[in-house]
């Protein structure tokens, strides 16, 4: 494995040639992106794909995201409808994957042996330069053993994936700390599958109505998966966690009456006093980007069990809500005894 370091905003040229090298001889690149870091193969290449699935430990039904750098390169390997073309040339590069039409040019293995596709392009420096140098889109999921919080630093896949990877380009913490928003345009009204650092709000701008099932808020686990991958059990640290609805100092309080070592996970203005406390961020966006480091800094602290207060599901909250209710593996708590229940 190597690590090259370099500056996301104006990526060193020799650091994009040795990774469209590795990319082209079947190696898998780790890299930046605006959202979290990717595990990439060139998306052509199957042998590449294979090791992606194998270094993450992915079952492989669940498909990757092909990132292009432009609504023309994505039309080569996707059926993009013309009334959606006008609107991707103003969302694009961004947070937005959409799901359409294969067109069967990338291997079995990208698409999970689906007939549709998910397409992106990244607002990100370093992966638009290596596509570009690469001149092929690079297919990838986000960089983490599967079912561990996405990483938004280098380091977080050293601690999940280390040798198993050729080279980790190192770009600095990522943008937006979530992954993108997904929406399957194969259906009518569209269907969010994932919600991301792009809202819906303004996505209905772009597209009009969109349909949000439970499962896009983290409600419930799929029966039959509308994205494949909600089937899988995610971001699960291995203390437990409980989102809490009601006041935080009283969580804490009846939590310590039980003996147990308490954290708490501050956010959106909402904290108290416990044996340790995670700071997230006020604002929902800063609470985004630090929420994966927070889950696996937990697992480092010495408690029985950590706490975040709900936020609201509006803009980038739904995107939060969706994270970690899988987090907490579901469990809500909305007075006292509710939490009691849980322990
Ligand atoms: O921000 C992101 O989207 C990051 C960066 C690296 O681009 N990528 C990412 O990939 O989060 P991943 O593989 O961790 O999540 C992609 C999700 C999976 O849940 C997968 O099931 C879904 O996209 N997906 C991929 N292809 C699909 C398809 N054809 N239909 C429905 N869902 C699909
Ligand atoms: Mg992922």
């Amino acid at each position: 494995m190597r690590l090259l370091r370099t500056d996301p905003t104006r990526p060193d040229p020799e650091v994009i040639k040795t990774a469209a090298e590795v990319l082209k001889n079947g190696g898998i690149v780790a890299a930046p992106t605006e959202t979290v870091y990717g595990l990439f193969t060139h998306a052509y290449r199957e042998d590449g794909c294979v090791k992606v699935f194998k270094a993450k430990g992915r079952p492989m039904d669940n498909p990757l995201i092909v990132h292009v750098d432009s609504v023309e390169m994505a039309s080569e390997i996707a059926e993009i409808p013309e009334g959606i073309r006008g609107v991707l040339a103003q969302l694009w590069p961004g947070p937005v994957t959409i799901v359409v039409k294969s067109r069967g040019v990338v291997p079995r293995c990208v698409t999970a042996g689906l007939n549709t596709v998910a397409v992106r392009a990244p607002a990100h420096p370093i992966p638009l330069a290596i596509i570009k140098e690469l001149n092929a889109p690079i297919a990838g999921p986000s960089a983490n053993k599967a079912g561990r919080p996405s990483p938004t630093t280098a380091t977080h896949i050293l601690e999940d994936l280390g040798d198993e990877v050729d080279l980790i380009i190192d770009g600095g913490p990522t943008f937006f700390g979530v992954e993108s928003t997904i929406i399957d345009v194969t259906r009518k009204p569209p269907a969010l599958l994932r919600p991301g650092p792009f809202t819906v709000e303004e996505l209905e701008k772009f597209f009009g109505e969109i349909q949000i099932p439970p499962v896009a808020r983290g409600l419930a686990e799929a029966e039959v998966a509308l994205a494949p991958g909600m089937k899988y059990k995610h971001y699960a640290p291995d203390t437990m966690l409980v989102i809490v609805h009601f006041d935080l100092a009283e969580a804490v309080k009846v939590l310590k009456a039980r003996g147990l070592k308490v954290a708490v996970l501050c956010a959106a203005g909402k904290c108290a006093d416990a044996d340790a406390s995670l700071h997230l961020g006020t604002d929902l966006y800063e609470v985004a980007k630090n929420l994966y480091k927070s889950l696996r800094d937990l697992d480092k602290l010495s408690v029985n069990i950590g706490i975040i207060p709900a936020v609201e599901e509006r803009g980038i909250g739904l995107a939060i809500m969706n994270r970690i209710r899988k987090a907490a593996a579901h469990r809500e708590a909305f007075s006292p005894e509710q939490l009691l229940k849980y322990i």
